[in-house]
C-alpha cells in the first residue's frame, strides 16, 4: 500500500516541522497567536481542494505542514499565558501519535491490551497519590472488594458527568430505571466549572437544581453555612444527593476547605464529589500537597492529566474511593461486548459514557515515564512559584491590582478598574502578537487572567507583558 510506503517519510517531514515549530515558538520569532478569518485560513490551507483531489503527501504535505503550524496557537511560545492547557511534553505528544497509528480504542481488552494495562496501572498510579486502596488488575473481578477504581476519559467535563452519574447511581439506584422523583439536588461551589451545571441538566435533575454553596468574599465554600441549607432544603421536602467542591476553582484557583466539607457530607450521607480537574496538580508536590488535603475524605474525583501534568489533551480521570460504583454507575447491557469471556485484562467500558475511547493512558504514562515523579513535582513547584512571584511584583506595580495571591498557577489581575478597559487590554495585546492572556469574571468585576502552563515562562515574560499592558492602557 502506497501510504504505508510514504509513512516514513511522511513522518520525518512532520517531525521535522514541528520540531522547527516548537524551536520557533521557544525563541519567539513568531506572534503566539494569529487569527486569520476562517474563509481565508481554508483558502491557504487549500481545504477544498485537497478533499476533493487528495494527494496529501511530500511536497504537498510539507506545504501544509508549514501553512497549518503558522496559524496554529502556540502554547510553546512564553508570551502563552491563557488557559489551562498544558504545553506538552514531547514525549507525551509521541504517545498522542503512537495511540492514532495502532488505533486500539481499548474500553476492552481484546481492542488494546497493552493499552488497557497502561490506563489500569497509571489509574491506580493516580489513585495511590490520593492516598486510596489500589489493587492489582486480576483482583478487580472480586465484587465484594471495596478498593479504589477509576477510568480515563475525553476531558474533565466528560469526568464530572461521570463521576455525577455515579453519586446519583449509589444515592438513587432506582433513578436509571424510574427516572426522576422530582426533589434532588445537587449542590455547587458558587466558583464551580460550567460544566458542573450542565451535568446535573444532562443527569436529568433540572438546573435549578443545581444550587450553589455559600462563599466567602474570595469564593471559598462557606462551610459553616451549609448545614442551615441543609436544613432549609429538607424543609422544602428536597433531597440533597451530592456536594461539589473545587480543588481548585477555574477563575481565580483557589482551593475549598476540603476535610470540613467533608465532615458535614459524612454527617448527612450526602455524596462528596471534589473536582480537581486542574489543581490535581498539587498531589505531586510536598511543597503544595497541603492546598489539597482531604482529598482522600473523597467519594469521587476527577483530575485533568493535560492541564498541569504537562499531558496533550485530552485526558482526564475519574477516580471513585470505591470502585463498585463506577462499575453500577452505568447499568446497562450490551451483549455483543459486556459477555463473560476468557482473557487477560480488564474492561473499562462499563465505566464511561464512550464506547470507541482512546488510548489515553499511553500519553499520559509516557509523560511520567519521560519526566519521572521527581520531574513532575518540580514542573508543578516551578509552574505555581511563577504565579505567586508574578503576583507579588504586579501587586507592586502602580495602577495595578492582584485579586488573591495565587495558590496555583492561575493569577487574575487588572490595570485600571474599568470592566471593559480590561476586555479592549487582552485584545489589544492579542493584536500585538506577543502575549496570549484570557480574562474572567471574578468577585462580580472583570479580571486579565493569567495561566501559567509553560514552564519556559521567566519574571522577564511577566515584566514585558506589564510594560505592554501600561502602553496600551496609556494608548487608551
Ligand atoms: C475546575 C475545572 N473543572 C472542569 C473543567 C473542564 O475540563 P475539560 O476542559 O477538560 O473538559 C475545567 C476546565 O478548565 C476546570 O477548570
Amino acid at each position: 500500500m502506497k501510504d504505508i510506503q510514504n509513512f516514513l517519510s511522511d513522518t520525518e517531514i512532520v517531525s521535522q516541522a514541528l520540531n522547527d515549530y516548537i524551536i520557533e515558538s521557544k525563541n519567539k520569532t513568531t506572534p503566539v497567536l494569529k487569527q486569520l478569518p476562517s474563509e481565508e485560513l481554508s483558502k491557504l490551507l487549500n481545504l477544498d481542494n485537497l478533499v476533493k483531489e487528495g494527494g496529501l503527501t511530500g511536497n504537498i504535505l510539507k506545504k501544509f505542514m508549514s501553512d497549518y503550524l503558522d496559524n496554529t496557537t502556540r502554547l510553546h511560545h512564553s508570551g502563552y499565558m491563557a488557559h489551562q492547557v498544558a504545553t506538552t511534553h514531547p514525549m507525551g505528544a509521541l504517545g498522542s501519535f503512537i495511540d492514532g497509528t495502532t488505533n486500539n480504542p481499548m474500553g476492552i481488552n481484546e481492542m488494546g491490551p497493552a493499552a488497557s494495562s497502561i490506563e489500569y496501572f497509571m489509574i491506580n498510579w493516580m489513585l495511590e497519590k490520593i492516598g486510596w486502596r489500589t489493587v492489582p488488575s486480576y483482583q478487580q473481578l472480586d465484587p465484594s472488594s471495596d478498593h479504589a477504581g477509576g477510568v480515563l476519559t475525553h476531558g474533565g467535563s466528560l469526568a464530572n458527568l461521570t463521576a455525577l452519574l455515579a453519586a446519583r447511581s449509589a444515592m438513587v439506584p432506582e433513578f436509571w430505571t424510574e427516572g426522576n422523583p422530582g426533589n434532588l439536588i445537587i449542590l455547587v461551589p458558587e466558583q464551580s466549572h460550567y460544566s458542573m451545571k450542565r451535568s446535573v441538566a444532562i443527569l436529568g435533575l433540572g438546573e435549578k437544581n443545581c444550587i450553589t454553596l455559600p462563599a466567602d468574599h474570595d469564593g471559598r465554600i462557606l462551610s459553616h453555612e451549609i448545614p442551615a441549607l441543609l436544613q432549609a432544603l429538607k424543609q422544602k421536602g428536597k433531597r440533597v444527593i451530592a456536594l461539589v467542591a473545587n480543588a481548585c476553582g477555574t477563575a481565580a484557583g483557589l482551593y475549598d476547605p476540603l476535610p470540613e466539607v467533608s465532615k458535614i457530607c459524612r454527617e448527612h450521607n450526602i455524596w462528596f464529589h471534589i473536582d480537581a480537574a486542574h489543581g490535581g496538580g498539587a498531589l505531586l508536590s510536598k511543597k503544595y500537597r497541603h492546598l489539597i488535603q482531604g482529598i482522600e475524605l473523597a467519594d469521587s474525583v476527577i483530575w485533568d492529566a493535560h492541564k498541569m501534568l504537562r499531558v496533550p489533551a485530552v485526558c482526564a480521570a475519574v477516580l471513585v474511593r470505591d470502585h463498585r460504583h463506577l462499575d453500577h454507575a452505568f447499568t446497562q447491557e450490551a451483549s455483543y461486548l459486556f459477555h463473560k469471556k476468557d482473557q487477560p485484562g480488564f474492561d473499562f467500558m462499563p465505566r464511561t459514557v464512550e464506547c470507541t475511547k482512546a488510548g489515553l493512558g499511553l500519553r499520559l504514562f509516557m509523560t511520567v515515564a519521560a519526566m519521572g515523579e521527581s520531574g513532575l513535582e518540580n514542573h508543578v513547584n516551578l509552574l505555581v512559584d511563577m504565579a505567586i512571584q508574578a503576583a507579588e511584583y504586579i501587586h507592586q506595580q502602580d495602577g495595578f491590582e492582584v485579586a488573591i495571591s495565587p495558590e496555583t498557577n492561575i493569577l487574575c489581575f487588572r490595570c485600571g478598574s474599568d470592566d471593559d478597559l480590561q476586555l479592549e487590554i487582552r485584545r489589544r495585546l492579542l493584536e500585538r502578537g506577543n502575549f496570549f492572556i484570557s480574562t474572567t469574571l471574578y468577585r462580580e468585576k472583570r479580571w486579565l487572567r493569567l495561566v501559567f502552563m509553560n514552564p519556559s515562562i521567566t519574571m522577564n515574560d511577566v515584566r514585558d507583558l506589564v510594560t505592554e499592558v501600561r502602553e496600551i492602557r496609556a494608548e487608551l
